[in-house]
């Protein structure tokens, strides 16, 4: 019986997005300056998408119209005008009557302006682009701010690190879970299941990405979601599995034996792996970049594949990526493969997060291995936020 250790984690204030709102409407100030335009952003926060017939999938917002607005509801409309006299502009749902019986709370026109802080609200068929006059009586023209949006999502504030904190608790927790269940004749949904489970005990949304419960061969498969199979004897079972917490993601990988313990082969695999995810996780502070990081984790699993006769030279790249064919490690926040980081230029500052995840897959053996953390920058170094979970 899971008992629930929920602690009510601190959301994002109202402040908070304020700033972030300010911070765009200054950028678009000194761009409208620079290219001799007013300019204005829009952004979306996307529609419900069907399921079948007229059941609706769950609907979750888009990433960047969150992370500006806090506003969760589908078919909306932000729009930020530095020009205008309202300056932070929200188009919503309006309140209806069947709605309120049917799907129950929306915030309505009032609700946008007196919980959201918008200086104005309209109704969302009423958003026409082109309509917007600003106070000289003359329209703005939309600038594309994606860039910006997400060089200010990849550095995260200490609410951020928070419930990245916590979805990383839940995520550690869930592993844990499941690992106890793991045992020859079981279905690899049946710890999907597990894994679910305490994700939402825990009040997380869910997972973040499907969760990979991928048993024998299918531990090869980079992104195997079926689930289907039944585990064996000897077979390793890698779950790559992480929650939703309040909208942010965590991303976790451990690789377990059906029975136990590994066959000499796994192990050694499993063991390159390992060093080349401590070299990895060690290497990172401010200043060191995303391809350092990624070069020692090529080189560990190079000279290991070497040692263990899987391949002749170890410092020959092409001859590693035939067993070691993905990233290092991506960007974590609100979205799973987060935004605001290039994986050749980008130089680690305080405040990102980034997985790190090495694997070696060797199909012709079932052997596939990843092991994954999420890991905080810090002014100093590194903080694992996910070094509860054992090896
Ligand atoms: N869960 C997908 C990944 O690790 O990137
Ligand atoms: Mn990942
Ligand atoms: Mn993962």
């Amino acid at each position: 019986m899971l008992v629930s250790n929920m602690t009510k984690t601190k959301a994002i204030t109202r402040e908070e997005y304020k700033l972030r709102r300010q911070k765009v409407l200054d950028y678009l100030k000194d761009l409208s300056e620079k290219e001799g335009k007013n300019l204005k952003a829009v952004l979306f926060s996307d529609k419900q998408k069907t399921f079948s017939n007229d059941v609706r999938y769950p609907f979750r917002v888009n990433s960047d119209f969150y992370y500006i607005t806090g506003f969760t509801e589908p078919n909306s409309i932000a729009v930020l005008d530095p020009f205008s006299d309202n300056p932070y502009q929200l188009y919503v749902n309006p309140i209806d009557p069947l709605y309120t019986i049917w799907e129950g709370h929306r915030e309505g026109l009032s609700g946008a302006k007196e919980n959201f802080d918008a200086d104005i609200s309209y109704e969302a068929e009423d958003f026409d682009d082109e309509k917007e006059p600003d106070s000289n009586g003359k329209s703005s023209e939309t600038s594309d701010i994606t860039f910006f949006i997400h060089s200010l999502r990849s550095i995260k504030s200490n609410a951020e690190i928070e419930l990245m904190r916590r979805s990383a608790q839940i995520a550690v927790q869930a592993h844990r879970v499941a690992k106890e269940i793991i045992t020859p004749g079981i279905y690899e949904y049946e710890v999907e299941a597990a894994l679910t489970q305490v994700f939402r005990q825990q009040g997380g949304s869910g997972w973040a990405y499907p969760s990979i419960v991928a048993s024998g061969e299918n531990s090869c498969i980079l992104h195997y979601i079926s689930n289907h199979n039944q585990i064996k004897e000897n077979d390793l079972i890698l779950i790559d599995a992480g929650c939703e917490y309040e909208y942010y993601a965590s991303d976790i990988t451990r690789v377990h034996h059906a029975s136990g313990s590994m066959d000499q082969e796994q192990q050694d695999i499993y063991d390159v792996v390992l060093a080349a995810q401590k070299a990895a996780i060690e290497s990172i502070k401010p200043g060191v970049s995303f391809l350092e990081t990624h070069n020692i984790t090529v080189s560990v699993i190079g000279e290991g594949l070497q040692n263990l006769g899987y391949i002749k030279d170890g410092k020959d790249p092409q001859q590693v990526r035939k067993f070691f064919m993905h990233g290092t490690g991506h960007s974590l926040g609100i979205d799973v493969h987060d935004v605001g980081i290039d994986k050749k230029e980008t130089v680690y500052v305080p405040g990102m997060v980034t997985t790190i995840e090495p694997g070696v897959y060797i199909k012709e053996k079932a052997i596939g291995v990843r092991i994954e953390d999420d890991i905080l920058v810090t002014k100093t170094g590194y903080e694992n936020l996910t070094e509860a979970l054992e090896k």
